[in-house]
């Protein structure tokens, strides 16, 4: 054959494997409001730098008339490419070609993709539209998703991680995101769940809707799956493509250094706090008014609100921010925000990330609900994570920093190496009235007045105790500072401690209260 024919016949066995699942499957997806597989892997990457593999692998399953389907590309795009010069690996599940369904040959196209993004220390980006495992070939899919998650976990705080779900992400196939850093969702096209509606009406009888069950909302706001919302497609890729700015390429290495740049004029760090140590205000004020440009990219901002987490930059180096929330709940610590600020400590740490914290919250919270929901053991995971991260770890309290809250927060005492307090700080055992109420009971008691005498002891209270000057004296914070220097004391801390190395005694790995 000439090699013009070659050519020819490859053109051909091209035309037929980018086909997908053919034009009726693809106009079904885009009704749904869906892009096609190949148009979301190119508009994630850098304009025509995708370059596919794999193109013509086949199954090589019998059952159930197999033999006889053809399945182009086996319903899985992988690839190369870059996002602002930077390369990438890259997958994405065809719906159009059999529900995108997992089977022997698709499992082993992402597997051998995973494996070329952790040696080539490069992210691996995961777009999940499927219908899970291929039923069909029984076995073959289950060990397929056993061989990705294995993956997923080796390469856990080695290479970042992102999952995209863009269409159902349904039974087993559910868990390889959630091994991953992050997970992006969009609007009314996601659908995230272990059991499908059908299932649930057999087993329990009962009707709900997929959105209901595990759509965008349902994971951004009530189950902490996923981190980014988007309400469209092109939406989502913004957002991936601005996460990655911030991110190193691997953990050997640091993310890029932008220009430094001033934050933005409008927000005043000055006057956030309110006198009243009771009314609530926005951290994130005070973040967008210490970082470069006032640009905080918020992460899980529907979940467990009261703690906010996220990245940012700071002299043009990214830094991780972990700050209570007094706008919700008053910023307490319970089990989800313990949870949500317990990972991003750890993703910080893998992916040497300084980390600077912001405390005011008056401690954990209490109740019944929260004590059997397991605070315990959710709240320990603050305290580990922080102990155990050797990344540069700065605190600033800005206002409450009461009990259990004021030693989890990254105190001196987990391992900070920088702790600054503002003069609103109040570093107690507890708040003044709950202290006066157990410690004066007695002279409230047996007073004339046990009203007055109580506001009298709340004061001498907080005289002695509400305030920074107590913890500084015993240099568990190590500078009183106006909150207008925030910023440049924060970028010499990080710039003195570059070189920051501290090690932990030898273990093959710790054991943390999962
Ligand atoms: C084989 C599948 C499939 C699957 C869908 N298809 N899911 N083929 N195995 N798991 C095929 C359909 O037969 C159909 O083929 C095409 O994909 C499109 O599917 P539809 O049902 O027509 O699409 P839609 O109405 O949009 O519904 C999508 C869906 C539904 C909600 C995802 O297909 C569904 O419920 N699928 C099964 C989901 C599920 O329970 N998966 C869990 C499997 S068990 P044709 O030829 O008609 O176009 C599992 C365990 C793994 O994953 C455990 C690992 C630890």
């Amino acid at each position: 054959m000439s090699i013009r024919r070659k050519t020819k016949e490859l053109q051909d066995r091209m035309n037929i494997a980018l086909s997908g699942g053919g034009e009726k499957a693809i106009e079904k997806q885009v009704a749904m409001g869906k892009l096609p597989a190949r148009e979301r892997v190119e508009a994630i990457l850098d304009n025509g730098t995708f370059h596919e593999y794999d193109l013509f692998v086949e199954h090589q399953a019998k059952e159930f008339d197999m033999d006889k389907k053809i399945l182009n590309a086996d319903g899985v795009i992988t690839g190369t490419g870059t996002i602002y010069g930077h390369s990438v690996c890259i997958y994405a599940q065809d719906f159009t070609v059999a529900g995108g369904s997992l089977g022997l040959a698709h499992a082993r196209k992402i597997t051998k993709i995973m494996d070329h993004a952790m040696k080539l220390g490069i992210p691996i980006i995961g777009i999940n539209d499927s219908g899970g495992a291929r039923i069909q070939e029984g076995v073959n899919s289950l060990a397929g998703y056993g061989e990705i998650f294995f993956r997923n976990t080796l390469a856990s705080g080695v290479i970042p991680q992102i999952s995209v779900i863009l269409g159902p992400c349904a039974g087993g196939a559910v868990y390889s995101p959630a091994l991953t850093d992050f997970v992006f969702v969009v609007d009314k096209i996601s659908k995230m769940f272990i059991t499908g509606p059908e299932v649930i009406k057999t087993v329990l009888g009962e009707e709900i809707s997929m959105d209901d069950l595990g759509g965008a909302r349902v994971h951004t706001e009530i189950t902490g799956n996923a981190h980014f919302y988007a309400e469209t497609e092109l939406e989502c890729f913004e957002q991936i493509k601005k996460l990655v700015t911030f991110v190193p390429w691997n953990n050997k290495k640091k993310a890029d250094k932008f220009p430094t740049r001033k934050p933005r004029s409008k927000f005043k760090i000055d006057g956030i706090i309110p006198t009243d140590s009771k009314q609530p205000y926005d951290v994130r004020d005070v973040i967008n008014s210490i970082v470069d440009d006032s640009d905080f990219l918020e992460i899980q901002e529907g979940w467990a609100p009261n703690m906010v987490i996220g990245l940012a930059r700071l002299n043009g180096d990214t830094v991780g921010f972990v700050a209570n929330q007094p706008l919700v709940m008053a910023g307490v610590l319970d089990v989800d925000s313990s949870d949500k600020a317990a990972r991003f400590i750890r993703y910080c740490d893998a992916f040497n990330i300084p980390i600077i914290t912001l405390v005011d919250l008056p401690g954990y919270l209490p109740g019944i609900d929260q004590e059997h929901a397991g605070v315990i053991r959710h709240g320990a995971k603050v305290l580990y994570s922080y102990s155990e991260a050797t990344v540069t770890k700065i605190t600033v309290i800005l206002r409450k920093a009461y009990g259990g809250g004021y030693i989890a927060m990254n105190s001196r005492h987990l391992g900070a190496d920088f702790v600054l307090a503002w003069p609103s700080a109040e570093i107690a055992v507890m708040g003044p009235e709950g202290a006066a109420n157990i410690i004066f009971r007695k002279e409230i008691a047996e007073a004339e007045n046990p009203e007055e005498m109580r506001k009298l002891k709340v004061k001498e209270y907080k005289k002695r105790f509400a305030n920074p000057y107590a913890a500084a004296a015993y240099g568990y914070i190590d500078a009183v500072i106006d909150p207008t220097e925030t910023r440049s004391y924060l970028m010499h801390a990080l710039d003195v401690s570059k070189n920051k190395q501290e090690l932990r005694p030898w273990k093959k790995h710790g054991i943390p209260p999962f």
